[in-house]
């Protein structure tokens, strides 16, 4: 039922000439106003005097984003933007609680409160658009909805009008969008008015101190939104393209995904947000605990991305029986449930990048007994990872999706690392009639296929950690099947001569990728090298701390078992380190300069804490106040050694120590340059090995 507020009144009462009279920057007349459950967000939506809307955002009565408007052009008539006027208000409140899966919380609030307006055009098309709003403690989300009506039965999005107008200057962290290399730019700092075309998760420090970073929520049949900056601090949506003209395609009764606000005093609350996954759809895979099974990995990996072994058959071949069976051995020996391995199958022997056609994902080499393998891994209680790189063939994996996973599933394959390697704009789409397409990574129709290859995946108790992945959404909560991605600049830039990570990029990660979901990182690189004698830009205790500061469920113990044989004192933290936990706490952190994060173990009582740095030393504080009142803890302290630096054989200094400690207790954790620090709090001061 349609219920006019008194501002809609309002709006209606202003005579139609006028309307078509009214000056560009017509006065906005506010038609709605929300807030946040504890009442310290506020939203203004406004209609001017063209009848075009518009939303804002405050905190405590300040303005954080200014009159930002609202709406969709498309290919095939006229936008949606103007002479709108608001005919129906609906709102909502709700608290609950769910449960995750597997997660860095086991336990999620979703405290929002709702407000659903419908806008119709006053012109003869009258069509309606409805824009939901949710208000948080800690953000804004909106998504608008366009139903089927007389005219507008199908959408073909030419681009979204949505704008993020920031209120105040601020300092952005933010990678560029459309570019060759898809989602593995390192991140700039520049003012919020120097941005260029950013990806989103974009974080914002306004002038203020207030944080703020925007990102998107269920991320499903659209395309993935990036940001152009218009000009000053005003942002406007743009969308990835696909190979049709229109960047997204849909039949009218659908809503986009949810543009999303976070907003916090600090970079740590930024982190502690849950606005992501409260705003997808409850988990549609049912009981997964005996299917989905977070955990460590290694692999037959790290020595081919150095080059050392190659995917392709021939002398380098990496994935051969031989090989994998010292993998399973060190695994098994390690207590690491599970080997990723690479280069086991047909496919890989010409140029495969950007090229997978020859890709057969049911297929071993010759040199790799499938069956054997799978047989002694299983001896040993270990599983194997598969993996599936397409080279960007997409329509060629897409036809061997069900006899890929179920060939995967038979090999007891629990968990699958897709991939695909083609520069952005290049995934080659090859329709029933036979033509060919390019498309983009986070275009709609591979959108559409991330979460086909998840779905076929899931049909056969199959987990999926993407590679040159859409970005992360929150869609764990809908499909947790979808364990990992990368999606970012994982430590394969470390194994490089030239383009390796500066020692702030996980500093930075923390506080802008991993705001939108868990990371296959890879980390645990201790012997610092990569390919030609070249060195990682970190300490061995950061890469120590990455394990508790980069979240996945599914984390590499990247390193090669020679390499782990050299370091077991570190070593032993990777082991101990568990990969899903029922709590977590941001104790610190500035984005890009340090993060300090607290997490407690699923299923037991032992609390771990990570932190780095940039390459700077630092020291902070950290006070124990996570743990439990009463009762003793045994902190296994990986710190920095004396000397520590990124820059000088001193990278490798690590102190190793244990410290009795309680509940508020105050411990410094001092970085090296590019360092960091682990630690192990071992309850009740007994250690107990898992
Ligand atoms: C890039 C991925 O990030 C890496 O992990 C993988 O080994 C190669 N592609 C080959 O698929
Ligand atoms: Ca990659």
């Amino acid at each position: 039922m349609t219920r006019l507020t008194a501002p809609t009144l309002r709006i209606l009462a202003i005579p139609l000439f006028a309307l078509s009279l009214a000056p560009i920057a017509a006065r906005a007349d506010v038609v709605a106003k929300a807030a946040s459950p504890d009442g310290r967000i506020t939203l203004t939506v406004s209609l001017d005097g063209e009848g075009r809307p518009s939303y804002a955002v405050q905190r405590d009565g300040q303005p954080l984003i200014a009159d930002s408007r609202l709406g969709f052009m498309l290919t095939d008539a006229p936008k949606i933007e103007r002479n709108l006027t608001l005919a129906d208000t609906k709102r909502d409140r709700r608290d609950t609680n769910w449960t995750q899966p597997w997660g860095e919380w086991s336990t999620i609030r979703d405290n929002h409160s709702e407000i659903r307006l419908a806008f119709r055009e006053k012109t003869d098309l009258q069509r309606e658009m409805d824009v939901t709003f949710r208000l948080f403690d800690d953000g804004v989300a909106f998504r608008y909805t366009l139903p089927d009506q007389p005219n507008l039965h199908h959408a073909n999005i030419a681009e979204e009008l949505t704008q993020f107008a920031f209120a105040q200057p601020g300092t952005a962290w933010w990678k560029p969008a459309f570019e060759w290399n898809r989602e593995e730019y390192l991140y700039d700092k520049t003012p919020l008015d120097a941005v260029g075309t950013a990806q989103t998760v974009m974080t914002v420090k306004l002038a203020s101190g207030t944080h703020v970073a925007l990102h998107e929520a269920a991320l499903v049949d659209y395309s993935a939104m990036n940001l152009a900056r218009v000009q000053g601090n005003m942002f406007r949506a743009a969308l990835t393209p696909g190979a049709g003209t229109a960047k997204a395609s849909r039949d009218a009764g659908f809503s986009t995904p949810w543009r999303t606000i976070a907003i916090a005093d600090d970079a740590a609350g930024l982190y502690m947000n849950h606005m992501i996954l409260n705003l997808n759809e409850p988990n549609k895979l049912g009981d997964v605990s005996g299917w989905i099974k977070p955990g460590k990995f290694v692999g037959v990996w790290w020595n081919m991305i150095k080059g050392e072994w190659s995917w392709a058959r021939g002398p380098k071949h990496g994935a051969t029986n031989a090989n994998v069976r010292r993998y399973i051995d060190f695994a098994a020996a390690s207590g690491i449930p599970a080997v990723l391995v690479e280069g086991w199958n047909v496919g890989w022997d010409g140029n495969w990048f950007g090229n997978g056609n020859a890709m057969n994902f049911s297929q071993p080499t010759e040199d790799f007994d499938a069956d054997a393998l799978a047989a002694y891994a299983r001896s040993k209680g270990v599983t194997l990872i598969g993996h599936h790189e397409t080279g960007g063939s997409v329509s060629h994996y897409d036809a061997q999706l069900d006899s890929a996973f179920k060939w995967a599933a038979d090999h007891g394959e629990q968990v699958v690392k897709t991939g695909y390697v083609t520069d952005a704009g290049q995934i080659e789409r090859v329709d029933a009639d036979g033509t060919h397409h390019r498309e983009w990574h986070e275009g709609q129709w591979m959108v559409n296929h991330y979460l086909r290859v998840v779905q076929a995946a899931a049909k056969y108790k199959v987990s999926i950690d993407s590679h040159e992945p859409v970005k992360d959404t929150g869609l764990r909560r809908t499909y947790p099947n979808w364990v990992s991605r990368e999606g970012g600049r994982g430590m394969e830039y470390n194994a490089w001569v030239g383009g390796k990570n500066p020692p702030e990029h996980e500093a930075n990660l923390a506080f802008t990728q991993m705001l939108g979901g868990p990371m296959d990182f890879t980390p645990g690189v201790l012997s610092l090298s990569g390919s030609e004698g070249s060195t990682i830009q970190s300490t061995i205790a950061k890469q120590l701390a990455l394990y508790v500061v980069l979240y996945s469920p599914v984390v590499m113990a990247a390193d090669t078992p020679e390499n782990y044989a050299k370091y077991p004192g570190p070593f032993q933290f990777i082991k101990d380190v568990p990969t899903d936990w029922s709590d977590t706490r941001v104790l610190n952190g500035e984005v890009g300069d340090y993060v300090t994060i607290a997490r407690k173990e699923k299923g037991g009582d032992d609390w771990y804490l990570g932190a780095v740095g940039d390459e700077e030393a630092r020291a902070s504080q950290a006070t124990l106040d996570f743990l439990d009142a009463g009762r003793s803890y045994v902190a296994e302290i990986y710190r920095d050694g004396p000397g520590a630096d990124y820059r000088t054989d001193a990278r490798h200094a690590i102190v190793i120590e244990k410290k009795t400690v309680r509940k508020g207790d105050r411990l410094t954790i001092a970085l090296a340059p590019g360092g960091g620090q682990a630690i192990r709090f071992v309850a009740g001061g007994k250690p107990r090995r898992r």
